[in-house]
């Protein structure tokens, strides 16, 4: 598009359901906090919004199981996550939420007008419903067995247990989460957003006209389209949302992904109640959405058709979504408490935020997953923030303390040497600058840093300390281009380590300047004083790691813990039911790994009677699978045979669960004859 005359950011609206986590910073906020910033510098005309996700399913079922109501639940986290973006420095104009007046009245607004043009169709359909509790369940309420792995506790969902994204139609034998009785199937209509009437207008909006789209969005978008687009249920039999706004529709509500999205209109409603329509309505506005890769679907493809569909508002310029963050090698995850969480790293790290911001941009996960360590944190902070800026700042301020009694000192002749230095800040501006457009700010951090490295470079290189004895001039010269530097500097980090841009401010007693004063070499005037010089950065020391890193192993082993539940015992059972089960010994003939899994072992085994093929989930634990030829296995042999990833399995092959969550092989102590039968 040609040159914005307005910006509108948003950021994926989180969950009110729990705290977040340096998941969320990295992957949507502090990106979208950096484009925001540099936007501001430059005096653009740019909103940022953000707010709590208040609706939907989990946040219900959270507050049953607390015996609270949902209402409890989210003001309890939308307080502590709006706390979290305040002391990180998310500079959101406005932080609202979906279970506020103005957006339910937005959100019903918007569906009545699409319901009033004819852009749902009505469908009727099956769902489950719990008699006892006299509600439909949402696909999160119905627990059953996985048709893939047999896990017992599958969601309607989705079963964490193998990963398979299930409709609640596939669970056998499905209960209700709410009464734990079978749920009968009920008639039930909802209104739908034809996406397949789109397909040709996504072809083009996106396909051809957002070739520039990051390729995991493209990707994606692309994947999506050429499955072919399918209607899409806007609305839930559920007690907490935004009523749908129709007559005769009690007990429904807008399904959570319609009206989330629409928060975003919401809050800048809220914040500008006169004047929001030029943000969403005028073609000059540029809008991006900064999201998570789980979300793409939702804003590339679902928010675009509504919008299109009501016929009133802008689409979104880009959508520069990020993969995800690991943490030490595993998958983030709020319910194994496997996380950093926000509000306890503020704790542990006072006054530490933008260190947290650093690392986060430096390894951000960008193109690919990235995985976030103690370790890598600890040596980015000691060698880039305290080992570059930090001692670059602290140089040319000590030496200007020390030879021009803290005032600073005027610019004499240049010579070649800063006129390259001087040469190069401006490069350094424009790198910045082209790789903040185009939505890579790990490049642009780097460039940041550069620009502190070039100082360090110039000081290493000129050496004022010893010209002090005899040419003050020169020293003079020097340490004012350092100074100049310095002050460009704070304009450079500003964007991503806001607080240290602002203490560096104090330092140099100057007021923050505009991105268009980045390059010049007079920001800072002769003979002014300069504040106190103290460290930007301090070292940090191998305990505090060590104690981060002990914290997190504690938290694997009550997992494992959490578990292993060996008290509860199953059911009795008579003996014609244990001798229905059918288990033998075999020798593996043959074992490796089945391609594109990173769990499955695929074994031959010699059964007595020929060969048959067993895939078992342990290949984590069995990382040269070709070193089980030859030993021993027990196996259900007459384990109903089932298709794997094209594979037919025919038997179960057994193992041990350890308490730290580890797979063991149960194997005879001796050798005995292929098919012996064990019981
Ligand atoms: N709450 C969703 C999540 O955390 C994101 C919602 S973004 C919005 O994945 F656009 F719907 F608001
Ligand atoms: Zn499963």
């Amino acid at each position: 598009m040609s040159k914005p005359k307005r910006y509108l950011i948003t950021s994926a609206l989180p969950y009110a359901n729990g705290p977040i986590h340096i998941g969320h910073l990295a992957g949507v906020y502090v990106p979208a906090d950096i484009y925001v910033r540099y936007l501001r510098s430059k005096g653009e005309d740019v909103i940022f919004i953000g707010g709590s996700d208040e609706h939907g399913v989990p946040i219900t079922i959270k507050a049953r199981k607390e015996g609270v109501k949902p209402q409890d639940i989210v003001d309890k986290y939308h307080a502590i996550i709006k706390k979290s973006f305040e002391d990180f420095g998310i500079s959101f104009d406005i932080y609202s939420r979906t279970t506020s007046a103005i957006h339910h009245k937005t959100a019903s607004d918007f569906f009545r007008k699409l319901y009033d043009n004819n852009r749902f169709i009505e469908k009727t359909s099956e769902q489950y419903y719990d008699e006892e509790a006299h509600q439909f369940l949402a696909d999160r309420y119905i627990t059953g067995i996985c048709p893939h792995c047999g896990n017992e506790n599958a969601y309607g969902d989705q079963c964490e247990k193998c990963g398979s994204t299930l409709s609640p139609m596939e669970l056998k034998n499905p209960r209700s989460a709410i009464s734990g009785n079978t749920p009968a199937l009920r008639e039930t209509s909802h209104w739908y957003l034809p996406l397949n009437e789109y397909e040709d207008f996504f072809k083009e909006w996106i396909l051809q006209n957002h070739k520039e789209w990051k390729h995991n969005v493209y990707g994606q978008c692309k994947s999506w389209i050429d499955l072919g687009l399918q209607p899409r249920a806007v609305s839930r039999d559920l007690g907490w949302g935004v009523p749908v706004p129709v007559e005769g529709a009690q007990g429904k509500v807008l399904y959570v992904w319609f009206d989330a999205p629409i928060g975003y209109i919401s809050n800048t409603i809220e914040l500008l109640p006169d004047r929001w329509e030029k943000y969403w309505k005028d073609e000059e506005t540029k809008l991006v959405h900064f999201i998570g890769k789980d979300n793409i679907v939702f804003h590339c493809i679902v928010f675009p058709a509504m919008l299109k569909a009501h016929g009133e508002y802008i689409l979104p310029d880009n959508v520069p979504a990020n993969e995800f963050l690991n943490l030490e090698g595993d998958k983030l995850s709020t319910s194994r408490n496997w996380a950093v969480w926000l509000h306890e790293y503020i704790e542990e790290f006072e006054d530490k935020q933008d260190v947290l911001r650093y690392v986060l941009c430096a390894n951000a996960p960008e193109t690919k997953d990235n995985d976030f360590t103690w370790k890598d944190f600890q040596t980015r902070n000691n060698s880039e923030l305290v080992a570059v800026l930090g001692n670059f700042v602290n140089r040319a301020l000590v030496l200007t303390a020390k030879y021009f009694d803290n005032k600073v000192p005027p610019i004499n002749k240049t010579t070649d040497c800063d006129n390259e230095i001087i040469g190069q800040i401006s490069e350094i501006k424009y790198n910045i600058e082209e790789s903040i457009e185009t939505y890579r700010f790990r490049e642009a951090l780097k460039e940041t840093m550069n620009l502190a490295r070039l100082g360090n470079k110039y000081l290493a290189d000129t050496e004022p300390w010893k010209l002090a004895k005899t040419d003050m001039e020169r020293v003079s010269t020097i340490l004012a281009v350092s100074l100049q530097i310095c002050a460009n500097l704070t304009i450079a980090i500003e964007p991503f380590m806001p607080f240290t841009a602002q203490k560096l401010l104090k330092m140099l007693n100057a007021s923050q300047y505009k991105w268009s004063s980045f390059g010049k070499i007079d920001l800072l005037k002769t003979g002014n004083n300069l504040g106190k010089a103290e460290l930007l950065f301090d070292k940090i020391e191998d305990d505090v790691i060590t104690r981060q890193i002990q914290k997190l192993e504690a938290t694997k082993k009550s997992n494992a813990v959490d578990n292993c539940k060996p008290n509860v015992l199953k059911p009795n059972i008579t003996f014609d039911d244990f001798a229905k089960t059918d288990i033998r010994t075999g020798t593996v003939t043959d074992c490796r790994k089945v391609p594109k899994s990173d769990k499955l072992l695929q074994f031959t085994i010699n059964d007595g009677t020929g060969q048959r093929t067993i895939l078992s989930g342990i290949a984590q634990y069995y990382p040269s699978p070709e070193t089980l030829i030859g030993t021993q296995v027990c196996f259900v042999a007459n384990f109903e045979p089932r298709k794997i990833l094209g594979i037919m399995s025919e038997g179960m092959i057994l193992s041990a669960e350890d308490t730290d969550g580890k797979l063991v092989l149960i194997q005879p102590s001796r050798k005995v004859q292929n098919g012996t039968a064990i019981g």
